[in-house]
């Protein structure tokens, strides 16, 4: 069986390496081949998450690069149809909702490849996030729908997709938090930032929606500096972000620690080790839950219902006030340090062992389709 990996931006590595490895681990069952759309292109963003995460190195890289969504994928489609058409999948596996998987996808169900999305099934209802887009129209394409959680099985029937197509698997990007844990604990990033365990908050931003604007940007800066006059906050810089704060040459409240974007094992040490952590990413609502550190998700959805129903994430807005509420709430709680193993029960299948269950229905539904 040949399978295509496509990978493009930063949270793609993490989901696709524990795949990777997986496929790697039965040889002669299966024959991959990976390709980089170069989405994400720098040391930061995606040279190192190879290295750390044991990716190995692509064998084509597209070296796409930065543009409007438009541009990415249209890029990504054109240098993408010649491999396609050399290598000739049975699948084309693709993961997560970023324009390289909707783009790849595109060139996939044109060509008659067969397509499987994993963490397929999410839904925020936003259709003012691009990747609310990609969602929508990959899982639309998809030949086989590999899902981490029930809500996003019953989006899926919603839509009208057919059950046989459905596979709950799990979430992957736990696999690599499990397999990294005890790796990054020989990261010296709270030495170097002087920080305590449970005595510090982590903020990430990047969605364009709280980044793009920059009344908005300001507002939540101004309400982390709020944090961060009771406890230091750190703040790894994403690029985009970065590049509006010196644009519109915004100045950081005292105690907000700015940094640059970490490699994966640092940044794992970071967050795990946070008394809290404030975010607009989706894959951070995910690993916080998994660890159970109370986790405030600055947006009016999330396509992560699973996180808020364990109480573990907060679904706080972008707004001053509920802010600083569950800030007191959370402060006024004892802190506990996280569950490390063993996984938590509230989230079936998120286990560690994903990636062992994407390859079993590739293969799985690989035969039964050539029976049929
Ligand atoms: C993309 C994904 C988003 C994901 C995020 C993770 C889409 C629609 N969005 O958003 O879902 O959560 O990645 O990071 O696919 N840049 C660099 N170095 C790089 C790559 C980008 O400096 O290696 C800068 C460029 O200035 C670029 C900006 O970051 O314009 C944004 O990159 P882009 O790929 O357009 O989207 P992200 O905001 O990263």
């Amino acid at each position: 069986m040949k399978v295509l990996c496509v990978v493009g931006a930063r949270p793609n590595f993490v989901k696709m390496a524990p795949i990777i490895r997986e496929i790697e681990s039965r040889p002669g069952e299966i024959e991959s081949l990976l390709v980089h759309t170069g989405q994400h292109y720098d040391e930061q963003m995606a040279g190192s998450f190879f290295r750390d995460l044991k990716l190995r190195p692509p064998e084509i890289d597209l070296g796409i690069g930065s543009g409007s969504h438009t541009e990415q994928v249209a890029r990504i489609m054109l240098a993408f149809e010649p491999v396609m058409l050399s290598f000739r999948p049975d699948w084309l596996l693709v993961v997560g909702d970023v324009n390289s998987t909707l783009a790849s996808t595109l060139v996939a169900v044109r060509l008659g490849i067969r397509i499987a999305h994993v963490e397929a099934g999410l839904r925020s209802g936003d259709r003012g996030m691009p990747e609310e887009i990609n969602r929508v129209l990959t899982d639309q394409m998809a030949d086989l729908l590999l899902t981490p959680s029930e809500d996003a099985d019953n989006n899926l029937l919603r839509a009208g997709i057919a059950a046989e197509r459905i596979v709950r698997v799990g979430n992957v990007m736990i696999d690599s938090l499990y397999t990294h844990l005890p790796v990054a604990e020989s990261s010296t990033i709270r030495e170097r930032l002087n920080l305590q365990r449970g005595n510090y908050g982590v903020l990430t931003l990047h969605r364009p929606v709280n980044v793009d604007d920059r009344h908005q940007l300001e507002g939540l800066l101004q309400t982390m500096g709020e944090i961060a006059s009771r406890l230091s906050v750190v703040f790894p810089v994403h690029p985009r972000t970065r590049e509006r704060i010196d644009r519109w040459g915004l100045v950081m409240p005292p105690g907000l620690c700015l940094i640059d974007p970490q490699p994966y094992p640092d940044f794992l040490r970071l967050w795990s080790g946070a008394r809290l952590v404030c975010t607009d990413s989706g894959g951070l609502q995910e690993e916080t839950s998994a660890l159970g550190i109370p986790c405030l998700t600055l947006r009016e959805t999330t396509e992560r219902p699973v996180t808020i129903e364990l109480g573990t994430n907060h679904l706080v807005g972008t707004g001053r006030s509920r802010i600083i509420d569950t800030v007191d709430q959370i402060l006024a709680a004892p802190w506990r340090p996280p569950d490390v193993w063993p996984p938590n029960p509230g989230i079936p299948l998120w286990d560690g062992r994903t990636a062992a269950r994407i390859v079993d229905a590739l293969l799985e539904h690989h035969v039964s389709e050539r029976r049929d």
